[in-house]
């Protein structure tokens, strides 16, 4: 799985393809969409008229309000039709509602049927991480979870660690909230480095080894997000950085 990818929350469906085929031009190789982002199709036909062969991109979905295991497969049919995709890398329940032990169930059996090639889950924080746990077969390989520096996830960062679940962070550059892009601590990082207050957030959470998805409509920052590999954080702006945690989501969202 590429460790930095591409999100498309909140791109319209009438501008995600040129925003989509701008993230492949600059180098992305990851997309997450989700079926309640309402722009799968979108997403697939961006990837076809790219001219990339299909598996040198890698694609993540997720499901949305299902009831149960046929319910699930039914889900999995549509997203694959939407995405005019044969098989879907990595498919993640979005959020822990529902009877979400049976929604895994099938998401099981669908990777074992070869139309997925990874499953995972997102906002399963704490009880219900732990619960999925000790029902499933495959361990989730991603708990993709609201992660940037005013919510630092220090204990699913480790328990996800544990168990050998990559942690993903959603909003990794918090949708701009709470100011992050004038936070004195980062700006001053930034400004030593000669980089950007969003290419040190980017960094801070490659660092710990946390896979990052920020979204941008604008070419330049896509571009911006993904040139983090140049430079890196000393522990002690590293531990700066963690100064920053308030321990709580910004969204009121899991
Ligand atoms: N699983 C979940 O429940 C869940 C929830 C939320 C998000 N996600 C995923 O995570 C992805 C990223 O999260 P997000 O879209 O909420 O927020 P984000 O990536 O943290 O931030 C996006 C915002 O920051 C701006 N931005 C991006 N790069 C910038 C830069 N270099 N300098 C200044 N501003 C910049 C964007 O504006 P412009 O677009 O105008 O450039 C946009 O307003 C989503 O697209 C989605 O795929 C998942």
């Amino acid at each position: 799985m590429p460790r930095i990818g591409y999100g498309v929350y909140q791109i319209s469906p009438s501008q995600t393809e040129r925003c989509v085929l701008d993230a492949l031009s600059v180098g992305y190789r990851s997309i997450d969409t989700a079926q309640c982002y309402y722009n799968e199709a979108e997403v697939g036909s961006a990837v076809r008229s790219s001219g990339k062969a299909r598996n040198e991109v890698f694609i993540t979905t997720k499901l949305w309000g299902g009831q149960g295991y046929a319910d699930t497969i039914r889900s999995i049919e549509q997203s694959l039709r939407r995405l005019d995709m044969d098989y879907i890398d990595l498919l993640l329940i979005h959020e822990p509602s529902g009877d979400y032990k049976e929604i895994y169930r099938a998401m099981e059996d669908a990777l074992t049927a070869g139309k997925l090639r990874a499953i995972g889950v997102a906002n399963f924080i704490d009880d219900t991480f732990e619960d999925l746990l000790k029902h499933c077969n495959i361990i989730p390989a991603v708990n993709q979870i609201e992660t940037h520096p005013f919510r630092q996830q220090d204990y699913m960062y480790r328990r996800c660690g544990e168990c050998g679940t990559v942690l993903e962070a959603w909003s990794p550059l918090a949708c701009g909230k709470n100011g992050i892009f004038n936070n004195p601590v980062l700006v001053s990082i930034a400004e030593a480095h000669g980089k950007s207050v969003a290419q040190v957030v980017l960094r801070w959470l490659y660092q710990r080894n946390i896979v990052i998805i920020p979204k941008s409509t604008h070419r330049e920052r896509m571009i911006e997000n993904l040139s983090i590999l140049d430079f890196s954080l000393t522990d002690g702006e590293m531990s700066l950085i963690a100064t920053q945690d308030k321990g709580k989501s910004l969204f009121n969202w899991w």
